[in-house]
């Protein structure tokens, strides 16, 4: 069997906790491969949300198997929140997740750091989640990180110290006041004595060798969905850097994040918004700074699902979409929050980027150029509401053309419709 892959399109946040639950039921091992913490997953059911950080977004399906990959960081504070959160709800994540031994940690420092290096930056701020995403990853690839299967080793404290101990004299070295920062409401210290005792809790939780795991559950012919966080734009490699996380988000990143082969990738689901929205800094080339922007934030309720913070909101970025497309391999795309759409009388869509008066025909190196410019093809919006409609024959016309128009200019079909954040709110051309 093979690994099929959900993965953000734009600048995260697109949708894709929603349909990793919806399509869990059909999938024996739902992987996440990268990221942590900074992702906010949203799910929603018989009138319950559940946020997920660092969870698979599969765990509300019994009978399907939850694993957190190597290429994915973890913070035992917020792990262990999370699972606290699920078990008051009465989902119980211990029976059927697995976390990889290769994971590697978040450790209190790499927070303090975190907030460190970002403030360092000030105008040039990546507008961080702030959760120790790049130094965590700055220590895995420079060889100093600790990793999940350490804990129940001997030395784990004298790992952990000397790790801290490292971070501490950088910090003393940039004499940065670092008393001032808090972490979920913590001091420094509480937050570290919460981890501690987290890391105690996390001891109970099954570490497995993902890679052979996986390897060996793929040969007995079960079926594996991998999950992807953030999305194609933020990729280290080909987002907008600086501007990016510190992982690869794109496909690939599923095998070098679960330890499968190329070969043994699968179908690739692309999820993307209706329109787009970015949070935190960095260009953004359909970026409305007007009263459409607001209303798409309002009618979308674009705040972040981990930080609160307002999303900046714009249209659908066709030359970005085709990049991402191109990046990932995409074969099925599944369009999101179209809903947000309903009241708008026309809608407008990014179909190129110009340049001196030259259409460009590849996505650019500088997306912060003040001489590029957007090319925009004007649509008529539905103007209607889309509640209560459960098929793709009962769309709106002029949905149907805003489909079939994307469809023909990135060449992938469209087979999903999401029009409502609830698990039932979604319109499906091919059965799952
Ligand atoms: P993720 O990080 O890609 O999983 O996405 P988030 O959960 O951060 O953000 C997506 C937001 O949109 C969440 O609040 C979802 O509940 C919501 N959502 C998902 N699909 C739809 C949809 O089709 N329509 C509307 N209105 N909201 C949606
Ligand atoms: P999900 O999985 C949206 C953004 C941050 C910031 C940049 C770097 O929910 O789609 P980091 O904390 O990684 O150092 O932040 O990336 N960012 C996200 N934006 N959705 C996410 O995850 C994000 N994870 C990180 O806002 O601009
Ligand atoms: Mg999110």
């Amino acid at each position: 069997m093979k690994v099929d892959v959900i993965l953000g399109l734009q600048w995260g946040d697109e949708g894709k906790g929603k349909i990793v639950d919806l399509f869990s039921p059909h999938y024996d091992i739902i992987a996440r491969f990268q990221g942590g913490p900074n992702a906010g997953h949203t799910i929603l059911f018989d009138h319950k949300k559940f946020v997920l950080h660092t969870i698979p977004s599969g765990i509300f399906h019994p009978n399907s198997e939850n694993i957190i990959g190597n290429g994915v960081i973890i913070d035992p504070f917020v792990f262990i929140k999370e699972v606290t959160k699920l078990s008051e709800a009465g989902v119980h994540a211990i029976k059927n997740l697995l976390i990889s031994r290769r994971a590697h940690l978040i450790l209190p420092t790499h927070r303090l750091l975190d907030a460190v290096y970002e403030s360092q930056k000030g105008d040039g701020k990546i507008g961080s989640t702030l959760k120790g995403i790049g130094p965590s990853y700055t220590d895995k690839y420079g060889r100093n990180g600790i990793r999940f299967g350490n804990i129940t080793q001997l030395d784990f404290s004298d790992r952990y110290n000397a790790l801290k101990e490292i971070h501490l004299n950088i910090l003393r070295d940039s004499k940065t006041e670092t008393s001032k920062y808090k972490f979920e409401g913590l001091s420094f210290q509480e937050y570290e004595e919460n981890w501690l005792e987290a890391i105690q809790l996390m001891k109970t939780f099954r570490s497995i060798d993902a890679e052979q795991f996986i390897n060996k559950s793929l040969d007995d012919g079960k079926t594996v969905l991998a999950e992807g966080a953030q999305g194609s734009l933020l990729d280290i490699d080909f987002g907008s850097y600086p501007f990016v996380t510190s992982s690869n988000t794109i496909a690939a990143g599923a095998c070098a994040g679960l330890g499968v082969s190329p070969h043994r990738i699968g179908r690739i689901f692309g999820v993307f918004k209706a329109y787009c929205t970015r949070v935190g800094s960095g260009p953004f080339p359909t970026e409305l700074y007007d009263s459409i922007g607001e209303k798409l934030r309002s009618e979308g309720n674009e705040f972040g699902a981990t930080t609160g913070r307002p999303r900046r909101c714009g249209w659908l970025d066709l030359p970005a979409l085709k990049y991402a497309i191109t990046l990932n391999g995409v074969d099925s795309l599944i369009m999101m929050k179209v809903d947000v759409l309903d009241r708008f009388d026309k809608i407008l869509v990014c179909k190129n980027y110009k340049r001196k008066n030259e259409i460009l025909e590849v996505f650019p190196f500088e997306l912060e150029d003040p001489e590029l410019e957007m090319v925009y093809e004007e649509k008529k919006g539905w103007n209607s509401s889309l509640e209560g409609i459960d098929s793709f024959s009962e769309i709106p016309s002029e949905l149907s053309d805003y489909i079939e128009y994307i469809e023909a200019e990135v060449g992938v079909p469209i087979n999903i419709v999401s029009i409502g954040p609830d698990r039932k709110q979604t319109l499906k051309r091919e059965a799952l």
